[in-house]
């Protein structure tokens, strides 16, 4: 692995990594050499802003590796009962504001770079009343295998999180979440629902391989078998 390749020179940016997943990403990457860009709407990055996003990248110069977990958010429900403003919102920030921060970077990435994107476990398991997760994860899923080939000899890789705790659900009340999280620890193959550390070691990973690229490594327990 290449950890050793991280150095006091080392400049890693973590999208949407205040919270959740992205939070244990940047804590890990912390851990090493180098320093951590940790950017999202609170500290003035909005995905969603294009300018916004290339002025971000021009302003902090060379990088070697983008993480991105931004944008847990998409309406739910099924063909008749989704919003479609409110779907073309989600993908506005999830997945073309993803495309943007990787259009943009890369411009910046050093020799070595990596980009690691994020979609999720609904993008390959049919599941009614998901439409909208399942497109803007899978497409994402589809971009990045173009991406690492546009771009190689920069790496590009997809981490795909099964049901994992963590801010995107503070919205639920306590007996909700703890429900939905019990239940997935009951039927996953698995036998348990993803803690943000377990999901952050597959950027690790991504970041530290090599010889892996163009990949969507799943990390959900299970969910696309169980
Ligand atoms: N948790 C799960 O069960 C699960 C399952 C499958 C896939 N995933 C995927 O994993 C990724 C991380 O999810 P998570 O559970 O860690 O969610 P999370 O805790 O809600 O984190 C998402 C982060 O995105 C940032 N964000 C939201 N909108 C943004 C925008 N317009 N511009 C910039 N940053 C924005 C938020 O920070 P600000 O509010 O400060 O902007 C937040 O810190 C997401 O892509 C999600 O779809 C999660």
């Amino acid at each position: 692995m290449n950890t050793h390749q991280f150095n006091d020179r080392t400049v890693s940016v973590v999208v949407g990594g205040h919270t959740g997943i992205g939070r244990a990403v940047a804590q890990a990457l912390a851990e090493r050499p180098g320093r951590v860009e940790v950017v999202s709407r609170r500290n003035g990055l909005d995905l969603a802003d294009e300018r916004a996003i290339a002025t971000y990248f021009e302003r902090l110069g060379p990088i070697d590796h983008l993480v991105i977990t931004a944008g847990s958010a998409a309406p739910g429900g099924k063909l008749g009962e989704v919003d479609i403003d409110a779907a073309k919102a989600a993908f506005d920030i999830k997945f073309w504001g993803t495309v943007t921060a990787a259009r943009e970077a890369a411009k910046h990435l050093r020799s070595g770079g990596t980009i690691t994107l994020t979609s999720g476990f609904l993008s390959r398991r049919a599941t009614a009343g998901t439409y909208v997760k399942t497109a803007m994860n899978a497409a994402l899923e589809a971009v990045a295998k173009v991406l690492a080939k546009e771009l190689a000899p920069l790496r590009v890789n997809v981490v795909s999180p099964g049901l994992t705790d963590t801010e995107a659900y503070a919205a639920m009340s306590h007996e909700a979440r703890h429900a939905m999280l019990e239940s997935a620890a009951t039927h996953l193959p698995a036998r348990r629902h993803g803690r943000a550390k377990d999901v952050a070691n597959g950027y690790l990973y991504a970041i530290d391989n090599p010889f892996m690229t163009g990949a969507i490594i799943d990390i959900d327990g299970g969910a696309q078998i169980g």
